[in-house]
């Protein structure tokens, strides 16, 4: 099968979202699931002997590229509403290709489980990304380290195991996320015990443990800075929840923030927001918890802010500095941001300036000089969290402002527009035009 993914894309990038500025947001939406947790949820359930039934998977391109790369290699999916089920008895195919590698800048995730699964995999280099290079470089080093051999050639992974692949000790010189859920992945089937010192501690990481262990792996520590996985000889499925989307809830903190108004959004995990909260208050918002929502109201124009460095979890998420830049756009005041984790997360900068803002940009240093006011203008989103960050500039800019390339955007968010227009945004998605 070959699927044409750039048909979906084509007609995404064709699309625009047209806001007419200056609406203040009331109300209340409920907050997808994780993509982060959902794509190598959706990559373990492969190694399961039985279905899995994953809840709380959000509708949008990430994971159904994820779901494409699943039923290419033998797995039956089925989506109703937000649950997936997984039935990975059919799987037969230990290749994917190019095209679909390279659909989801994540997809090396299924390196780790393919492996397990199999004890081989043959996939291509899933490429660059906007953010800049993504190097695999930690994942590749760490699998080498449990018996697989890899060949890098040609832009192809050949991945090879002689018997099975050997639980170790493994210490990652930086908690890649993406590396830490693959090397779990390949641990959970493997003979004997894996430790991951310096692991990645993000919710997400904690959710796939849960996932594992609930499919009968032991995974212990995940959340917390070592990790150890002991081997076990099958994993049966499960019933799985996938934790909120702390992103996307931070998204819309930040949409409210520039706009004013008070929203509440449902279905959060407070606990994965903490980093985050006290940026909005400092903004002069107030945040009031209860149980699984927060209330936000933003009453004035938002104040700025003490430097914001993005950091590994529980720091302030680097997912969230597009759009909370975005926030301070119109901000009283100049604020600092640090880009720790990424090379090139400026990616908004260049655009948000075309709607008039202050912004000078010196490597991983941006300052933003709060101005008066936006005047709308068409736009170009470049990344996922970029193009959400200028769509929340649109919604407080002057006259109308047209974004581009929503493809980007309907890579990770879920309902987007339609969230943001129920909370009174006069925000659309139209054909093509500039
Ligand atoms: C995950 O990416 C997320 N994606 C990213 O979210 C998120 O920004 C990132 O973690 C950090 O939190 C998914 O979970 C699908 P990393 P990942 O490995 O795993 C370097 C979004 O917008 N690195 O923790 O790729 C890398 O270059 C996306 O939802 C190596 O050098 O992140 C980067 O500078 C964007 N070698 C840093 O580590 C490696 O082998 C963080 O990468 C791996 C990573």
């Amino acid at each position: 099968i070959n699927w044409n993914y750039s048909l979906f894309y084509e007609v995404d990038a064709m699309k625009r979202i047209c806001i007419k500025g200056g609406k203040k947001l009331y109300g209340e939406i409920d907050v997808q699931g994780a993509k982060n947790s959902s794509l190598p949820i959706l990559s373990a359930a492969l190694i399961c002997e039985s279905p899995c039934v994953i809840h709380n998977c959000p509708d949008i391109t990430d994971v159904n590229a994820a779901v494409k790369i699943l039923e290419y290699l033998g797995c039956g999916v089925k989506r109703e509403g937000n649950t997936l089920t997984v039935d990975p008895r059919g799987f037969k195919c230990r290749e994917v290709p190019d095209a679909l590698m390279r659909e989801m800048r994540s997809s090396i995730i299924f390196l780790g489980a393919v492996t397990a699964k199999c004890g081989c995999a043959f996939l291509s280099l899933p490429g660059g990304c906007e953010l800049g290079p993504r190097p695999i470089d930690i994942h590749l080093s760490s699998l080498r380290k449990m018996g697989l051999e890899i060949e890098e050639s040609h832009g192809r992974l050949d991945c090879f195991c002689k018997d099975t692949l050997l639980g170790c000790e493994i210490d990652l010189p930086f908690p890649s996320v993406g590396a830490t859920e693959n090397i779990m992945l390949a641990a959970v089937r493997a003979r004997g015990n894996t430790v991951i010192r310096n692991a990645a501690r993000e919710p997400e990481i904690s959710d796939l443990a849960q996932f594992l262990n609930s499919c009968g792996a032991r995974v212990f520590g995940a959340g917390e800075s070592t990790v150890e996985v002991e081997g076990v000889k099958s994993l049966s499925g499960c019933e799985h929840v996938v934790i909120p989307d702390r992103i996307a809830a931070a998204t819309y903190m930040s949409a409210v923030g520039a706009c004013g108004g008070k929203i509440i959004l449902n279905n959060i995990e407070p606990t994965h927001l903490y980093s985050t909260f006290p940026f909005f208050e400092q903004a002069g918002g107030t945040i009031k918890i209860k149980d699984r929502s927060v209330e936000c109201e933003f009453k004035n124009r938002p104040k700025a802010l003490s430097t914001v460095r993005t950091g590994v979890y529980p720091g302030f998420p680097t997912d969230a500095q597009p759009t909370l830049m975005a926030m301070t756009v119109m901000g009283e005041g100049t604020t600092v941001f640090v880009e720790n984790i990424f090379e090139n997360r400026f990616r908004q900068v260049d655009e948000l300036v075309r709607l008039g803002a202050r912004i000078r940009v010196q490597g991983r240093v941006a300052v933003v000089d709060g101005v008066e006011r936006l005047t709308g203008a068409a736009v170009e989103a470049a990344d996922l969290r970029g193009g959400a960050a200028i769509a929340v500039a649109g919604l407080c800019a002057d006259g109308e402002t047209s974004v581009g390339h929503v493809d980007y955007i309907n890579r990770g968010y879920e309902n987007f527009v339609n969230n943001l227009s129920r909370l009174g945004a006069d925000i659309k998605t139209v054909e093509g035009k500039k």
